[in-house]
């Protein structure tokens, strides 16, 4: 059988990243981990305890109760996804609205916060077979990781296809307030202490400004089988 590797998908916010994740990890049979899912339903929790508010997270409350926090992924049947949930709670939809994407770059900051959910992802990872999505897998999470792929696209780009995607959920929101979060985002996770968003050394650049969904997995399915061949060969000398 072919060796399994870690492949870490890095990048700015709504480029596309768990978009080929997912369709790389169905091509490869690999397990798909959406990192980014678990800093939102941390976020989720701190809103509905009153923890955040106006842009504003009580960081030293946050961290008083982490402990309470359960964060799983458990599998749809049905649209055999996975789901998460917080605290036995099934929170999949909850997490990708606005409030949530508002709040969640600066509970992303905290690094208590980090250093918990770091340690989830690796324990998710250890058996590789694996492609994991965020802002520091490659250069935090899986330094090690085979593959990693840091993805890009320029921000209108990136602002017009979440807009397109929530107003196709039907939910109620204007290309500026999306712009202007997407563009927010990407500064606090870019400008962070505790291990900011960033290219690591040996990560391949994929811009897909001008790259549908099918062009883009083709590059990566291409990369991934690349890596894996070269694995798989035993050099006798
Ligand atoms: O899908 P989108 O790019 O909008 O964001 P996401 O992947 O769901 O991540 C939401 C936020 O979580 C990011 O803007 C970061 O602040 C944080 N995050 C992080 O700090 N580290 C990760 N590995 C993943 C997400
Ligand atoms: O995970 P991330 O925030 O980087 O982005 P995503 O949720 O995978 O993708 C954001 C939206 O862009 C989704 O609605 C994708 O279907 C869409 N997309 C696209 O229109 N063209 C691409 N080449 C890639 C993604």
């Amino acid at each position: 059988t072919n060796p399994k590797i870690v492949i870490a998908i890095d990048g700015h916010s709504s480029c596309g990243k768990s978009t080929v994740a997912k369709e790389l990890a169905k091509a490869l049979g690999y397990i798909y981990l959406d990192s980014g899912a678990m800093y939102r339903a941390v976020t989720l929790f701190a809103l509905k305890n009153g923890l955040a508010a106006n842009g504003q997270v009580n960081e030293p409350e946050l961290i008083a109760r982490l402990p309470e926090i359960t964060i799983e992924f458990r599998l749809n049947p049905a649209s055999r996804q996975n789901e998460t949930y917080l605290n036995g709670e099934n929170v999949e939809e909850e997490i990708r609205r606005l409030p949530v994407s508002t709040h969640v770059s600066p509970v992303a900051t905290i690094r208590e916060v980090r250093e918990a959910t770091v340690k989830q992802q690796q324990a998710m990872g250890k058996n590789k077979g694996i492609v994991m999505d965020g802002r520091d897998i490659g250069t935090a999470v899986f330094p090690e990781a085979e593959l990693k792929i840091f993805m890009t696209a320029s921000p209108e780009v990136r602002a017009q296809r979440r807009y397109d995607e929530l107003i196709g959920k039907g939910q109620q929101v204007s290309f500026e307030e999306i712009l202007h979060n997407v563009e927010e985002r990407d500064r606090i996770d870019s400008g962070r202490e505790v291990s900011p968003l960033r290219k690591a050394d040996d990560a391949l650049i994929l811009d897909n400004s001008y790259l549908n969904r099918d062009e883009q997995l083709d590059w990566a399915l291409q990369k991934a089988r690349e890596v894996i061949r070269n694995l798989g060969v035993v050099n006798i000398e």
